[in-house]
């Protein structure tokens, strides 16, 4: 049984939240809403109902920190009786052809099934209708929840306006030969905050070993200033390592290198001390260089380490954005423009 009625100008959203960091959402999707009511919640998901318009999934994803997806809701159902609702929403929401991928989750569920067998359960009913799953390049995504009796079907075009997380993750299944965690986060960078990398030419990386990003951005012909104490695994000929702490660094070396178009901080260091290293080290970049920085919240309060990294930043930056992106676990992205 279909739940929702026509009638209603309401729009509903799936929205995925990062349970280390969910304590924010109600904050963040109220700042970018105003107005909006909360229908379902578990640590992993938030379903919300709100006016605000088409565009809301986008603005949840690009105006908010911790938010990493918004997925317009195709339908809520009740599946007590079966799929076929389900299935013949999804179907008829599909071209003859079109490709798809299909994820569901369990959140307290009414079901013995598992949310995998339902998944492919449903995925081979839509097979059957003439279309084609595909996991590593869909057409459209459906994400499913279920929740007790009720089922929210989320939809989302591959090509959407709000696909970034999503596309972020597929390019990475494809990533093969890496050195690091870390260079999901550092191409997730890139992407999300849309950094023209053809246009750098030098970049400093602090916090450099073993290689991940150094040799990403060499690999891009930029020539890359790595600074570590620890053992680079990755060497390259655009590479000049300097085994040394970010703040030991001497003048010298840096005039030598030249002013940087980027500078890259991923080094295992509290948020005030990588903020004040980007602060220092903005001497040593062309003015509009990009700063990229994770900030590490080991500990303490989160609102009043974004607080710090922003006061710290906005001394020597602009464009000032953060986010949490797929791969960052306790730590957020940061990206920022020198003044
Ligand atoms: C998470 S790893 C960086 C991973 C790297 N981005 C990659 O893609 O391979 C953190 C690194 O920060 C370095 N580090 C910690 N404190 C530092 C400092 N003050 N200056 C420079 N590097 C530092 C550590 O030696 C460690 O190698």
């Amino acid at each position: 049984m279909y739940k929702n009625h026509e009638c209603v100008k309401k729009e509903q959203y799936i929205i995925f939240v990062d349970k280390r960091f969910a304590q924010f959402s109600k904050t963040e999707i109220a700042a970018v809403l105003g107005d909006f009511s909360e229908i379902y919640r578990s640590d992993k998901f938030i379903v919300i109902e709100t006016d605000a318009g088409k565009n809301a999934a986008t603005a949840l994803v690009e105006q908010t920190i911790f938010i990493n997806n918004a997925i317009p809701i195709l339908g809520v159902f009740d599946y007590s009786s079966g799929f076929a609702d389900i299935i013949s929403a999804i179907g008829n929401s599909l071209r003859h052809g079109e490709r798809f991928k299909l994820e569901a989750f369990n959140a307290n569920s009414n079901t013995k099934q598992s949310a995998k067998t339902i998944e492919v359960k449903i995925g081979e009913a839509l097979e059957s209708m003439g279309h084609i799953a595909d996991l590593n390049d869909p057409d459209t995504n459906f994400s499913i929840i279920f929740s007790g009796n009720s089922a929210y079907v989320g939809r989302m075009a591959s090509d959407g306006d709000h696909k970034i997380m999503d596309e972020f993750r597929r390019s990475n299944r494809e990533t093969t030969n890496k050195i690091s965690r870390a260079e999901f986060k550092l191409k997730e960078a890139f992407e999300y905050f849309k950094v023209d990398v053809k246009r750098i030419k030098s970049a400093i990386d602090i916090g450099a070993a073993p290689g991940g990003w150094s040799r990403i951005v060499s690999d891009f012909g930029i020539k890359v200033l790595a600074i570590d104490k620890a053992e680079l695994v990755y060497k390259s000929p655009h590479i000049i390592h300097i085994r040394e702490r970010g703040d030991k660094v001497g003048k010298d070396v840096l005039e030598k290198f030249g002013k940087a178009d980027l500078l890259l901080i991923d080094a295992n260091i509290g948020p005030r001390d990588s903020t004040e290293l980007a602060l220092k080290f903005a001497g040593s970049i062309k003015d509009g260089a990009y700063l990229i920085l994770t900030l590490k919240i080991v500990n303490g309060n989160i609102s009043d380490h974004i607080k710090t990294a922003m006061d710290v930043l906005s001394q020597g930056y602009t464009s000032i954005k953060l986010k949490k992106l797929p791969h960052n676990r306790l730590e957020i992205t940061c990206f920022a423009v020198k003044k």
